[in-house]
């Protein structure tokens, strides 16, 4: 059966087919696994960004900037959970406090005490007024797209053409649109990303280009008085990376004001990827209500919507009854063990002082990159933000989805198959994906990454050919 998958990468030329090759057989028991779990579970996998073709390799233990696999390869980890490890694996102070928490419950389903220490540090680290813990990215965007509802009394949400906000109903348009059907450039059409979505999504999430405020005017301008809430990445990190442009967060802060909207920053993946803070911050423009995840958790699942009190302040309105105000609830919200997480990672792990040394050694992996794309003629460049980094498969600055549509990502695969069959995973999983450094790489694992750049660098410029060719 896997034999046939070889043939998806004959495009490619044949030493990316030998590439292939080598990855089946230095993974026979993933593929053992993948056969036998894909029976029950779809894909084998549980989130759909896990599966690749042929098929996935599955894990078994981890720790500090290694992952091991089930057929005992050994990689160093640049994906890093998806950016939320930066950390990296198991880092001992994480486990120390872990330990000692299990042994004394990890879900009680009462208030921990925790949240007092956590209330001390939080508002004025992410300068916030008020907030409160849910589980995922995806479950913090829905309270605040539900809090923006109940703070304006109307229905609609702007979101931004190829941003992934994760998987709640109401922002699953126009992540990934596929050319034919994202409609024109300046006024995209919202496009469902998955089935099942009720038929009103369309209608209810609107989508505008990033970097470009004026179709977004005239959208305000027609339907305004509609729009409850503007959900941004303040730097798109879903398409690679992608800066906004000058001026462009401002003006989002002042047309939002001027049409009462809540502006939502959603830095799942921008929160404290390059100091203890928010890109809010760091751009000085102050959102509404922002959403957290990821590296706050140091690996736990926890996430954070928080902002000013006004709107926060609705889950609990003074006048009304208990069940009146927004809801806001969950059997595994703020348990002890998430928040043992937090607490740790945000005290004694990611401090302010632990970021210059990684953020040094991504920019040589940028400009290793870099000059192999030179020497081999490969048109592409490296956006970094802090510990993060992507490639951008295009010779011209990228500062929209529709041209990172046009890039040519498809060169991704040849560079994973290549860095994985040498024992580096060099990003997360996919073209649009970023890799991340933690505070446990050392400048060992980084050269490492570095050697192996030169030679999966010359195997994206021959499938480059082949591709040009077909
Ligand atoms: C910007 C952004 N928002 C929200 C989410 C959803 O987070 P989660 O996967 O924790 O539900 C993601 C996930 O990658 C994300 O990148």
């Amino acid at each position: 059966m896997f034999e046939a998958y070889l043939v998806d990468w004959e495009d490619f030329g044949p030493e990316v087919v030998s590439e292939v090759r080598k990855y089946l057989e230095r993974t026979p028991r993933s593929r053992e696994i993948f056969e036998n779990v894909s029976e029950y579970i779809p894909l084998g996998v549980n989130s759909n960004q896990r599966f690749y073709s042929p098929y996935p390799i599955y894990f078994r233990e981890a720790k500090g900037s290694r992952i091991w696999d089930v057929d005992g390869n050994e990689y160093i980890d640049f994906n890093m959970g998806y950016g939320a490890l930066i950390t990296g694996h198991a880092h001992p102070k994480l486990v120390e406090a872990w330990r000692e928490q299990v042994s004394k419950g990890i879900l009680y389903t009462y208030p921990f005490e925790l949240l007092e220490e956590l209330s001390d540090l939080i508002p004025e680290l992410f300068d916030i007024d008020m907030f409160r813990f849910s589980n995922s990215g995806s479950e913090a965007i829905m309270y605040a797209c539900r809090l923006a509802r109940a703070y304006t009394g109307r229905d609609v949400i702007i979101k931004i053409e190829g941003s992934y906000h994760g998987t709640y109903d109401y922002v699953l348009v126009s992540s990934w649109p596929t050319r034919g059907l994202a409609g024109p450039r300046r006024m995209p059409v919202s496009v469902l990303d998955s089935l099942g979505l009720p038929e009103n999504t369309e209608d209810l999430v609107r989508v505008v280009p990033y970097n470009d405020v004026e179709p977004l005017i005239e959208l305000l301008e027609e339907e305004g008085d509609e729009i409850a809430g503007l959900v941004v990445e303040p730097i798109m990190m879903n398409a690679g990376i992608i800066y906004p442009e000058k001026g462009y967060l401002e003006r989002l802060r002042e047309l939002t004001r001027e049409y009462d909207i809540v502006l939502i920053f959603d830095e799942v993946k921008t929160g404290m990827r390059a100091f203890p803070g928010t890109a809010a911050q760091m751009f000085g423009v102050e959102p509404d209500l922002i959403t957290l995840a990821k590296a706050i958790g140091g690996g736990a699942t926890i996430s954070l919507i928080g902002g000013d009190e006004d709107i926060m302040s609705l889950i609990a309105p003074s006048e009304a009854p208990r069940y009146q105000g927004v809801i806001h609830a969950g059997t595994y919200n703020a348990n002890p063990f998430a928040l043992t997480s937090v607490y740790v990672t945000l005290t004694e792990i990611l401090t302010k002082d632990e970021y210059p040394r990684i953020i040094k050694l991504n920019e040589e992996i940028k400009k290793s990159y870099e000059e192999a794309f030179d020497k081999y003629g490969v048109d592409a460049y490296v956006e970094l933000f802090g510990v993060s980094g992507a490639i951008m498969y295009s010779k011209e600055k990228i500062r929209n989805f529709r041209q990172v549509l046009n890039s040519r990502l498809e060169l991704w695969y040849p560079l994973y198959f290549r860095m994985l069959n040498n024992g580096v995973i060099p990003n997360a999983t996919g073209p649009e994906e970023m890799w991340t450094l933690s505070v446990q790489h050392s400048e060992e694992d980084v050269e490492n990454y570095i050697e192996n750049i030169d030679k999966a660098v010359k195997l994206m410029s021959i499938s480059d050919q082949y591709l040009r060719e077909e």
